[in-house]
C-alpha cells in the first residue's frame, strides 16, 4: 500500500536515514487519534505526532476549510498587500492570549518564531536608545528550534556542536531538572523556584544587563525530555527581567493552544512575558504556521517608531499564508466547539497524570514526570550507550501499536487533546508491557 520503492532521494530530517531505509515505519493515513501503517496496521498517536495535532488527525472542519480556501485564494503575500484571513486570524489568537498581549506576527514554523522574537527583541531595544542589549540568556536542555538563533539559546548539547562558531551571542541558565530531590514528582514541584535566581546572582552580574536583550524559555520544556518548571520560577523570572528591563519570552511552540488546559502556559503560570512564540497547534498540524505574538507594549514601540517606512525589516515570503491561515480558523473553531484548549485541565489530565506515574516502580525507571497532558518516563540509560534504552522502548512500543516519543532515554508523552481513558489505557499499558520485558 503506497510504499514508494526509491527511498534514496529524500534526506530525512533529524532521523538516522541509514536505519529508517532498511526498516522504514511508513504512515500513510490518519484519522483522529489513530495512524495507518503501510502495512495495514493502526498505531495510536501519544505525541501528537511531533507535539502538533491538538485537534487529532484528518478534522472535518480543519479539512474543509483546506479545501475550500485552496478554491478561493491559494495564495497573496503580506508585503505591503493584505488579504482578510491573516487579520482575522490574529484577531482571534489575541482573543486567546493574556490580556496585554494583542499582536501577531506570522511565520512558517516554530524556528522562525524563535529568531523572530529574537530579532524583535534586538530592535526594541535599539528603538529605545539601548543598542547595547544583544546577548540572549536561553536554558540548559532548552529546545527552540534548529535556527542559528534558535540553537544559540538552545540548551540541547547534540543541537549546538557542529554550529559553534556560528552562534550568537548567549549564555544559559541551568535547567530545573534534579533526579535527587524531585523525582517523580505529580505537576510543579515545591522546591526549586529558586533556580531562577541564578539570573540576578550570577548571569546579570557577569554579562551586565545593559548588554542582555532577553530571556528565552519554554514554560515546560519540552523537546528536552518534558521538564516542568518548579512552583513560582517562572514568576522569578518575570521578576527579575523585569526589574533590569531584559524581556521574557515564553517560547509556547508545544505549550500554546491548550497543551495545560489553557490557551497558553503563560495563563496557566498566570505570568505574561513580553513576547510568546508559538507554532504547531495553531493548526493543528495541517499546515506549516508559526508566530510571534507580542505584547502592546512592544508593538507599540515600533509603531511609534521615529520617521516613516517599514517599522520592522523583517517577514516570510509565505507569512500569513492563507492556506496556513484557513486551516488555522478550522483548527480554532474546532478547539471551541469541542472545548479542547480547556480539556487539559480536566478529568482526563487527571487519568494522565495517573498513567504516567503508574509507571513508577518498572525496570529502569528513574523519574516520571507531568503538567497537563505532556508527560515523560526517564530510563536509566545503559553504560555506554546513551540513548540506546530510550531508542528500544520506543520501537518495541511501535511494534505494540503505539506511538511515544525517545527523547535520549526519555520516553515522551503529548496526546491529541482527544484522547479519552481508553487510548490512555492502551498508551500506558503498552509502555508498561514493554519496560517490564527491557533490558
Ligand atoms: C519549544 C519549541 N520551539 C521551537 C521549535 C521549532 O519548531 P519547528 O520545528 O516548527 O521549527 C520546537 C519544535 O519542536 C519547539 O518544541
Amino acid at each position: 500500500m503506497n510504499v514508494p520503492q526509491n527511498l534514496e532521494h529524500y534526506w530525512m530530517p533529524y532521523t538516522d536515514n541509514r536505519r529508517f531505509k532498511k526498516s522504514p515505519k511508513m504512515i500513510v493515513s490518519a484519522k483522529d487519534m489513530y495512524y495507518t501503517t503501510s502495512d495495514g496496521e493502526e498505531v495510536l498517536d501519544g505525541l501528537a505526532t511531533l507535539w502538533c495535532v491538538n485537534a487529532g488527525h484528518c478534522r472535518p472542519r480543519i479539512v474543509e476549510a483546506i479545501r475550500e480556501q485552496a478554491g478561493k485564494l491559494d495564495y497573496a503575500s503580506s508585503f505591503s498587500l493584505g488579504h482578510p484571513l491573516p487579520f482575522q486570524v490574529a484577531e482571534r489568537i489575541a482573543g486567546l492570549a493574556p490580556e496585554t498581549m494583542n499582536h501577531v506576527f506570522y511565520t512558517n514554523s516554530g524556528s522562525e518564531a524563535v529568531d523572530t522574537a529574537l530579532k524583535i527583541a534586538l530592535a526594541f531595544h535599539r528603538l529605545n536608545g539601548e543598542a547595547s542589549r544583544t546577548k540572549f540568556i536561553g536554558r540548559e536542555k532548552g529546545y527552540h528550534g534548529v535556527n542559528l538563533a534558535g540553537i544559540s539559546v538552545s540548551g540541547v548539547p547534540a543541537n549546538r556542536h557542529a554550529y559553534a562558531g556560528a552562534l550568537i551571542s548567549a549564555d544559559h541558565l541551568r535547567h530545573t531538572q534534579d533526579l535527587g530531590s524531585r523525582a517523580f514528582v505529580r505537576g510543579c514541584a515545591e522546591s526549586g523556584a529558586d533556580l531562577a535566581d541564578e539570573l540576578e546572582n550570577r548571569l546579570i552580574p557577569l554579562h551586565g544587563a545593559q548588554n542582555i536583550a532577553a530571556v528565552i524559555v519554554e514554560p515546560v520544556s519540552g523537546a528536552g525530555g518534558v521538564l516542568v518548571p518548579p512552583k513560582g520560577y517562572l514568576q522569578r523570572l518575570r521578576d527579575i527581567t523585569a526589574r533590569h528591563g531584559i524581556l521574557l519570552i515564553f517560547d509556547e511552540v508545544i505549550t500554546g493552544f491548550g497543551r495545560l488546559g489553557t490557551p497558553f502556559a503563560a495563563q496557566y503560570f498566570g505570568v505574561e512575558p513580553d513576547l510568546m512564540t508559538f507554532a504547531k497547534a495553531i493548526t493543528s498540524g495541517t499546515v506549516p504556521l508559526g508566530g510571534v505574538i507580542a505584547s502592546d507594549r512592544v508593538y507599540e514601540t515600533f509603531m511609534n517608531s521615529p520617521g516613516a517606512g517599514v517599522e520592522f525589516v523583517h517577514g516570510y515570503t509565505y507569512s500569513g499564508h492563507p492556506l496556513a491561515c484557513a486551516a488555522a480558523m478550522g483548527t480554532l473553531d474546532t478547539y471551541a466547539e469541542e472545548g479542547l484548549l480547556t480539556r487539559a485541565a480536566g478529568p482526563i489530565a487527571s487519568a494522565f497524570e495517573t498513567g504516567v506515574h503508574g509507571l513508577q516502580g518498572l525496570p529502569h525507571v528513574i523519574d516520571t514526570r507531568n503538567l497537563g497532558l505532556m508527560g515523560a518516563v526517564e530510563l536509566a540509560p545503559r553504560a555506554g550507550a546513551p540513548g540506546a534504552r530510550g531508542f528500544e522502548a520506543f520501537e518495541k512500543c511501535w511494534a505494540r501499536g503505539v506511538f511515544v516519543r525517545p527523547i535520549g532515554d526519555c520516553l515522551a508523552f503529548c496526546p491529541p487533546l482527544i484522547v479519552e481513558q481508553q487510548h490512555l489505557d492502551q498508551m500506558f499499558g503498552a509502555v508498561s508491557e514493554v519496560l517490564q520485558r527491557l533490558d
